[in-house]
């Protein structure tokens, strides 16, 4: 069986998930092709088994070199072990309370990583995860890599799933839509997302910055949205370093939007260093609906 018909053969048993993006009717796969509402609207399946739902062109500025770079610090570095420990264990407590197949989704998944991570970290063959990103690119190299959850292109603001139909939505360093979150998630579902705070890829942000404009961040208006939407579970803060050596580096400023404006000598300067300590500064939300 090819990728595709893998991917279709997994499509079809969790159709019930999917909702037309266009007419919001249910939806069928056919033939191990495509996947096809009652009105006849049709999304075929890459031959790499992703499907793209999109229902509009978009351009990304996230490319194949950045999610390259953001799989190998993700998974080659491990930088983000810990954020994947302690969401596997959100998703442990949670499970344990439900006796049904359960769905987690990564609404702005990107490359897939952090999704496949945390699905390992679980083990449970009760689960299916479903990845969802407005970039082809990203997509492309989730499916390649990683063959048994659902990837697709789409938009978090009008995803093509069907309401009340996911357990668990993982928003991890991506835009999110509460609207429409609240909309696919089941009565109880969480919603895990993951914002920087202030000291996040600090050492990258000073080589971008310099002294002369703002090298912080800061995330309260992400927090009180969020805040405002969902009634919070708990708010953790992961806060942590670890030595990359100059490959991991090198990886760290192609995978982040922060080194897109670098100039390329502050890059070289940075990338060169044999040995860097890189700050990790996150704060994990819980919300429930
Ligand atoms: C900083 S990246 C994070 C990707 C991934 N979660 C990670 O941490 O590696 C932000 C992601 O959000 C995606 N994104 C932005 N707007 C989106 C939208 N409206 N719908 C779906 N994905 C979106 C981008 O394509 C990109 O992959
Ligand atoms: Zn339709």
């Amino acid at each position: 069986m090819n990728n595709k018909e893998q991917s279709a053969r997994l499509v079809h048993k969790h159709v019930h998930m999917f909702r037309c993006p266009l007419c919001k009717e249910s939806m069928q796969v056919v033939e191990l092709k495509s996947l096809i509402c009652v009105n006849k609207h049709t999304f075929d399946f890459a031959r790499q088994g992703y499907i793209n739902m999109l229902t509009r062109t978009v351009k990304s500025q996230y490319d194949k070199t950045l999610f390259e770079a953001r799989q190998q610090t993700i998974v080659e570095s491990d930088l983000f072990r810990q954020v994947h420990k302690e969401i596997a264990n959100v998703v442990e407590e949670y499970i344990k309370d439900i006796n049904k197949h359960m769905y987690i989704l990564d609404a702005g998944c990107g490359e897939g990583s952090h999704l496949q991570r945390i699905l390992d970290e679980c083990n449970h063959k009760t689960m299916t995860g479903i990845g969802l990103d407005l970039s082809k690119e990203g997509i492309l190299q989730a499916a390649k890599n990683y063959k048994e959850s659902i990837w697709f292109v789409g938009d978090l603001a009008a995803t093509p799933l069907a309401e009340k139909s996911c357990d668990m939505i993982l928003n991890i360093l991506s835009p999110a839509n509460y609207e429409e979150f609240k909309r696919i998630l089941v009565t109880g579902g969480l919603v895990v997302k993951v914002v920087p705070r202030t000291n996040y890829l600090k050492e990258l942000r000073e080589v971008r910055f310099k002294e002369t404009e703002k090298k912080t961040y800061q995330n309260d208006d992400a927090v009180s949205l969020f805040n405002n939407q969902f009634d919070l579970v708990k708010q953790m803060t992961l806060s942590y370093t670890k030595v990359l050596n100059r490959l991991e580096l090198e990886n760290l400023v192609h995978m982040s939007p922060l080194a897109w404006n670098l100039q390329e000598e502050d890059r070289e300067t940075f990338v060169k260093q044999e040995d860097q300590e890189i700050t990790v500064d996150l704060d994990i939300l819980i919300g429930k609906i």
